[in-house]
């Protein structure tokens, strides 16, 4: 289904949950945040049927993300479960691995395709810091896991940020020599809790981290796909793996993107910085049919902005934080 603005959209980003078990500095503050209370949260049921309507308005990937999906009781029956819909070509999740080593065989059972991961350093200590809890090396040890397996390629999601981790730019580049991972440079975004988190000093464009890694080797640009999201994608001289640069403010990000996002309270966003939502929970629950969520599915499928408006790099105050957005 196309947009307002010849996109199609295909894509649905799916929060299971706001809760998270870690505490990242530029998504939730040190003394937490109040999450959304359970009777808000939609049940799996309702997930699953907002995920039928989606199909019939052409969605054919989701991504489960958070907060931290594998956090949410029964999780596990529920991707099983949704990986038996009908009509869907793809179903990732993005984690933050601490549970991985755990899950990562039933995830594979079930069916995931993929597997992002959330891992912004290399350095156990450095991971203290950024995520305020010490579980690096249980974050490894999934990656590890996810590896062992099965799962390939395994995307290891990476915020960039200038005097925090800018640093291991290149060792995470070099990475993509070691391993057959897919690593994935994304730039800090103004959104989150901590929105004071934010500052131009931190922000590195991706440009720049592109021509840091060009010192390594050159970078072969390789092609995009239909399902593809916003991520542009390079080999790195002789590397098995993948190096992607999401320039979620700086780049071709918005013209490219062909998402949806469904919060675990169950309201559908365009736009990640948009504050315009549809609440479909309370139409779900009070009972209405297909045809009139389907409507509303529709409308906000088509109303998707153009772009996020975030060009002139302004911090702007997001509504909702990113655990309960789902990245
Ligand atoms: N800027 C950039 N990326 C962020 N993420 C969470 N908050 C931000 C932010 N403010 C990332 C996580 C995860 C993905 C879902 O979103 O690190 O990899
Ligand atoms: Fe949790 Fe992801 Fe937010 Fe980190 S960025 S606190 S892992 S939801």
């Amino acid at each position: 289904m196309l947009d307002n603005h010849h996109r199609i959209v295909n894509y649905l980003r799916l929060s299971v949950t706001d809760r998270c078990n870690l505490r990242c500095v530029y998504c939730i503050p040190e003394e937490g945040i109040p999450f959304m209370p359970h009777r808000e949260i939609l049940t799996y049921e309702e997930m699953l049927r907002l995920v039928e309507l989606c199909i019939l308005q052409g969605i054919r990937k989701v991504r489960l993300t958070g907060g931290e999906p594998l956090v949410r009781k029964g999780f596990i029956a529920f991707v099983q479960r949704l990986c038996k819909t009908e009509g869907l070509e793809e179903i990732t999740l993005t984690t933050n691995g601490v549970f991985l080593k755990d899950f990562a065989r039933a995830l594979r059972d079930c069916g995931i395709c993929r597997i992002n991961v959330s891992m912004d350093t290399l350095k156990p200590d450095r991971f203290r810091l950024i995520t305020r809890r010490d579980d690096y090396d249980r974050v490894h040890e999934g990656i590890e896991e996810a590896e062992r397996v099965g799962f390939n390629p395994i995307k290891l999601n990476v915020v960039a940020m200038r005097g925090i981790n800018d640093d291991e730019i290149l060792d995470f580049a070099r990475l993509t020599r070691e391993k057959p991972y897919h690593v994935r440079f994304i730039e800090l975004m103004p959104v989150g809790s901590e929105n004071g988190f934010w500052t131009a000093e931190r922000f590195i464009p991706s440009k720049e981290v592109f021509d840091r890694i060009q010192r390594l080797g050159s970078l072969t640009p390789i092609g995009r796909t239909p399902l593809d999201g916003p991520s542009e994608r390079y080999t790195l001289d002789g590397a098995r793996g993948e190096i992607g640069f999401i320039g979620a403010l700086s780049h071709h990000f918005c013209a490219n993107c062909n998402r949806l996002r469904l919060t675990a309270d169950g309201h559908l966003r365009g736009c990640l910085f948009s504050e315009e939502e549809t609440d479909l929970k309370t139409p779900l629950r009070e009972g209405r049919d297909d045809g009139y969520i389907l409507d509303l599915i529709r409308h906000s499928l088509e109303e998707k902005p153009a772009n996020h408006g975030l060009m002139e790099l302004q911090p702007r105050k997001c509504t909702r934080s990113m655990n309960g957005i789902g990245g």
